[in-house]
């Protein structure tokens, strides 16, 4: 496993992600009922911006501090501004731009008394420092364990209302394909769970096959978010990202349609980029 998220943390990904994720948590809070998270590739929690890693990359630059630079963002937009800034993330600060929140961080500063979060990582180190971060905490328990492997695991959750964030490292090249196994065989014990997956868009051929495979696989109502950020599409960089929301609360895809273009606004290079949002099964 060569991959670090420290290397990409605060970029124009984590944001459309941590953006898609707070919108989707406020909704489900709405109800009283208890709520529990599965962060199934959590990565270590929180991140360093002034750490030689994130530093040497400076992928944070276009990402969280493009987004905060400028005026207000939309109202939509405030938890997350609020989460992030409380994680002491001050890009605009050359000398020490703080920590970046990871989506550990994120959901933990949600949660309610009653809510329980559920993180899974592989990484041996990453794992350790996870653990620290969250050492503890009775609402929040780590696992070192493969991703899939704890979808098996924790669901379905004993709450019966669950969120389940997939953001892997898209290292193996059968990625796409381990998400949609994952998420039928998931949806067979648990079909009433909120799905959001994030995924990388360097060409179209291959995310077109990931919406037909997910079509093919009976996943019910999926809508289907994409943010690209440059005005043209080169295959081998990564020109964007999207996020799969399986079985999306009521009336979310109406916020996040407010969010799409805002992101492509703030993050868009070069004067480009796009965004979409479509339904790909079940409105
Ligand atoms: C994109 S990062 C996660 C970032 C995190 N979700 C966030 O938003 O802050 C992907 C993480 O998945 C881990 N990983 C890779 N393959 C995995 C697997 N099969 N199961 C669990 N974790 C895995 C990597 O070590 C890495 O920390």
């Amino acid at each position: 496993m060569n991959y670090r998220h420290i290397y990409h943390a605060g970029n124009f990904g984590d944001v459309m992600k941590h953006v898609v994720l707070t919108v989707l948590l406020k909704r489900l809070m709405l109800k009283d009922t208890p709520l529990c998270v599965l962060d199934t590739h959590a990565g270590i929690g929180k991140y360093n911006l002034a750490s030689e890693e994130a530093w040497k990359t400076g992928e944070f630059r276009s990402g969280i501090a493009a987004l905060l630079k400028g005026s207000t963002l939309p109202e939509i937009f405030e938890p997350y501004r609020a989460a992030v800034r409380q994680c002491g993330c001050r890009p605009e600060d050359v000398e020490n731009p703080g920590w970046y929140p990871g989506s550990p961080w994120i959901v933990r500063h949600f949660l309610r008394s009653n809510d329980r979060l559920v993180l899974s990582e592989l990484h041996s180190e990453d794992v350790q420092t996870l653990r620290s971060t969250f050492a503890g905490d009775r609402q929040v328990s780590v696992h070192h364990l493969d991703a899939y492997s704890a979808l098996k695991a924790f669901l379905p959750p004993r709450e019966r209302r669950a969120l389940i964030l997939i953001d892997p490292a898209f290292e193996v090249e059968n990625e796409f394909e381990l998400v949609v196994n994952g998420i039928a065989e998931a949806l067979g014990r648990f079909s009433t769970g909120v799905y959001a997956v994030w995924f990388p868009v360097k060409a179209r051929r291959p995310v077109e096959v990931f919406y037909d495979d997910c079509r093919r696989a009976g996943i019910g109502r999926m809508l289907a978010l994409e943010l690209l950020v440059y005005p043209d599409m080169q295959p081998e960089r990564l020109n964007g990202c999207g996020m799969l929301i399986v079985n999306p609360p009521w009336q979310v895809d109406d916020e996040l349609r407010s969010v799409v273009p805002v992101l492509q606004e703030r993050l868009g290079r070069e004067g480009g980029g796009a965004h979409s949002l479509l339904w790909l099964a079940g409105n």
